[in-house]
């Protein structure tokens, strides 16, 4: 399929150089650019500009966003419209391409268009699915696992550095870590280790009050937070987390 993506961004310029070698001839348009005619249009643009450049574009080829919290109806007025959301960290080919085999995507729209994104997709060798429900818990749950943890990693680092650590050696010490943690995820909280799984309330009040104490109050708090939500989660609504106890 003839392929125009509008958006010289990160995952648009990753895609540009990924579908001609999935067999699909593309052009990469940028702000302000004249769309050539293509059976598909690809808007890579940031989400709060998806329709107003959908808007702007003639009615009649199959158009698709790869927005993960937007419905395909923001394409309107275009007939066949639904999305194309990768499932993946695109941070620019010039700083890396992710390996696409096997990466989950959500397609959605109408029967064509998402004939159209499954295709795409297929062809990238990115595994369709699609989501029933409500978008935006898609996308929360995606920012969850994806972003979120990102952010914990990093503020972990933090906390290592605060041990003593050199600051840049910190996020290298913690990975293999957590990506095993969360490849272990697949087995639900039944595979969860350390003084969570084990209830070690002791240990858990000397990390909240070593945070305290080096002046990671921020830190603290979320820490405390996601504690009393994971030990909620196993049956343990009312932990002894306070200094005292
Ligand atoms: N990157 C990812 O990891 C990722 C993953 C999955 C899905 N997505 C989705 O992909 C889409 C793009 O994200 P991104 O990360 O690639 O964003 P990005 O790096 O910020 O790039 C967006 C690009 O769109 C351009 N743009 C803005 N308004 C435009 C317009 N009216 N006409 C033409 N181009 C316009 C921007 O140009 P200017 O710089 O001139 O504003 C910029 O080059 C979003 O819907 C996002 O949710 C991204």
């Amino acid at each position: 399929m003839q392929v125009a993506i509008v958006g010289r961004g990160r995952l648009g310029r990753t895609l540009a150089q990924l579908l001609p070698a999935a067999g699909h001839p593309t052009v990469l348009v940028g702000r302000g650019e004249e769309v050539p005619p293509a059976e598909v249009v690809l808007l890579c643009v940031p989400d709060r500009a998806v329709a107003e450049v959908a808007r702007a574009l003639p009615v009649g080829p199959v158009v698709l966003h790869c927005a993960g919290a937007l419905d395909t109806d923001v394409l309107l007025p275009h007939e066949r419209r639904g999305s194309l959301h990768p499932l993946m960290s695109f941070p620019g080919p010039e700083i890396a391409i992710p390996e696409l085999q096997g990466t989950p995507a959500a397609v959605a729209g109408t029967d064509e268009a998402r004939a159209v994104a499954t295709r795409l997709a297929t062809d990238l060798g990115l595994a369709p699915f699609e989501v029933p429900g409500d978008r935006r818990l898609y996308h929360a749950a995606a920012v969850l696992a994806g972003n979120l943890a990102h952010v914990l990693v990093d503020e972990a680092a933090r906390v290592l550095a605060a041990a003593g650590v050199d600051p840049e050696q910190a996020p290298g010490i913690l990975i293999p870590l957590a990506r095993r943690s969360v490849d272990n995820a697949r087995f639900g909280l039944d595979a969860l280790t350390g003084p969570i799984a084990r209830r070690d309330h002791g240990t858990l009040r000397a990390h909240l009050a070593a945070l305290e104490e080096h002046d990671l109050r921020s830190t603290r708090t979320l820490y405390e937070a996601l504690l009393k939500h994971a030990l909620a989660r196993l049956g343990d609504a009312d932990p002894p987390l306070a200094h005292n106890e």
